[in-house]
């Protein structure tokens, strides 16, 4: 509601723009479900960005033309939004880089092979709509190019994403890196009770608790615990699973977990994903409830190689050295992308790393009394599930993952 206010107040954005960044995040959500699909297969316990992934190969698509550049479109699902797409980004970037209460750093950093001419138009259209930094690198120089990477990219995310590349990943054929950080760090709106004492041994109400893999077996995790009358919940008989959204201080920015109600639901849950249209659906129709929560404690860390799964997705020729034209970034040579890594971590505690300044107050304003239910619903997270960092004005999703213990 209080995007629509600014809208209509400052008349920063038509309302077309609106339906683009409704488009663009549609398109990188069903990217993010069809990518899903190819590495869920593989991993019991995963985390990636789609936001992230889907905004570096958008940017590659400046250099690209002809087959390589409509397969990317096709795979990324932005045909329709043509070159708009660019500045749609930028606008989201802008967006994003102001919101309350929340950190989030996007960085994007081309390096540029020093013995080599990149077209200066698309260093400058990467710098206008990405805000990207160039710099110059030698990547034949031993050991050097991985490890100025390799700082930046600690830099950036706080040290969270450190030794990125191994040494000597990088060839003397590149000519071009691309470089995309996004750092999210935020405090719950409804932090995890330390302190309450629910049961009398313990001062901490985080505790260690059984949670039951799909394949049966059964695990100790630290569960974290919250009860509280007013959080977005729905049973979701249809598709057999709960949703629960934890939003985050100032309420844009929320984590939804969809818990099958089965044990071993997961693999039902993963094909309704395999359904992009569908996972929409997911995230509306919750009301107010009064709701025991356990959730575990986790942390997630998960490297991707993702040439394969974008080549099956139907990015074929960006990535053949007979084939690919990237004619936008550089004439003198045939160039191609050789690897897409990526890499995700994701720490979910009691309180966020903002401690102390998060309380329950917020959450009143948003209670609408006839939504309120005081039938007391569970959701208690100790079986596999799946959960989307997501914003709630523009739909990206800026994290996605399953949790399999
Ligand atoms: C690449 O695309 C450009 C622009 O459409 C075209 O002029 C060029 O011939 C293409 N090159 C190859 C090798 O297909
Ligand atoms: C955001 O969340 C609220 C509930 O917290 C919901 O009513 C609203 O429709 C959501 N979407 C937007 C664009 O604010």
């Amino acid at each position: 509601m209080l995007y629509w206010a600014m809208v209509l107040l400052t008349g920063q954005l038509a309302s077309t723009d609106v339906q683009e960044q409704l488009s663009l995040s549609a398109a990188s959500s069903s990217f993010s479900q069809n990518l899903y699909q190819k590495l869920s297969a593989k991993e019991s316990t995963i985390v990636y960005s789609p936001f992230s992934i889907h905004l570096a190969l958008t940017m590659m698509l400046l250099g690209a033309r002809e087959d390589t550049a409509t397969e990317m479109e096709t795979t990324l699902g932005i045909s329709s939004l043509g070159d708009s797409v660019h500045t749609v980004y930028r606008e989201l970037i802008q967006q994003l880089t102001y919101v309350n209460r929340i950190k989030i750093h996007i960085g994007n950093s081309l390096y540029v092979s020093s013995d080599y001419q990149i077209s200066p138009k698309f260093i400058e259209d990467s710098t206008n709509d990405y805000s990207a930094k160039t710099s110059s690198i030698d990547f034949s120089a031993n050991g050097g190019a991985e490890t100025l990477i390799n700082d930046y990219i600690a830099a950036q995310t706080e040290n969270r994403i450190q030794h990125f590349l191994q040494p000597e990943t990088q060839s003397r054929d590149t000519i071009l890196v691309l470089v995309n950080t996004v750092l999210f760090r935020g405090a719950w709106q409804n932090v995890f009770s330390r302190s309450v004492v629910e049961d009398h041994c313990s001062r901490s109400s985080t505790k260690k608790q059984d949670f039951k893999q799909a394949s049966g077996a059964v695990i100790q995790v630290n569960m974290m615990h919250n009860t509280e009358k007013n959080i977005r919940f729905k049973r979701d008989v249809a598709h057999g699973v709960d949703v629960v959204v934890l939003p985050f201080q100032g309420k844009r920015f929320c984590l939804y977990i969809v818990l099958p109600h089965k044990l071993d639901g997961i693999t039902d849950l993963e094909y309704l994903l395999a359904q992009p249209s569908k996972v929409e659906g997911l995230f509306s129709g919750l009301s107010l409830h009064l709701v025991d929560l356990a959730i575990p404690k986790f942390r997630t860390e998960t490297a991707l190689t993702l040439k394969t799964p974008l080549q099956e997705m139907g990015m074929v020729k960006a990535f053949s050295r007979m084939e690919a034209n990237f004619t936008g970034l550089s004439h003198i040579a045939q160039v191609h992308i050789g690897q897409v890594l990526h890499r995700a971590v994701i720490d979910l505690q009691e309180m966020g790393n903002m401690a102390s300044t998060t309380s329950f107050v917020a959450v009143v304003g948003e209670g609408k009394d006839q939504l309120y239910k005081p039938k007391t619903a569970s959701f208690i997270a100790d079986h596999p599930f799946v959960y989307f960092l997501r914003d709630n004005v523009t739909g990206q999703i800026l994290f996605q993952g399953k949790f399999s213990g």
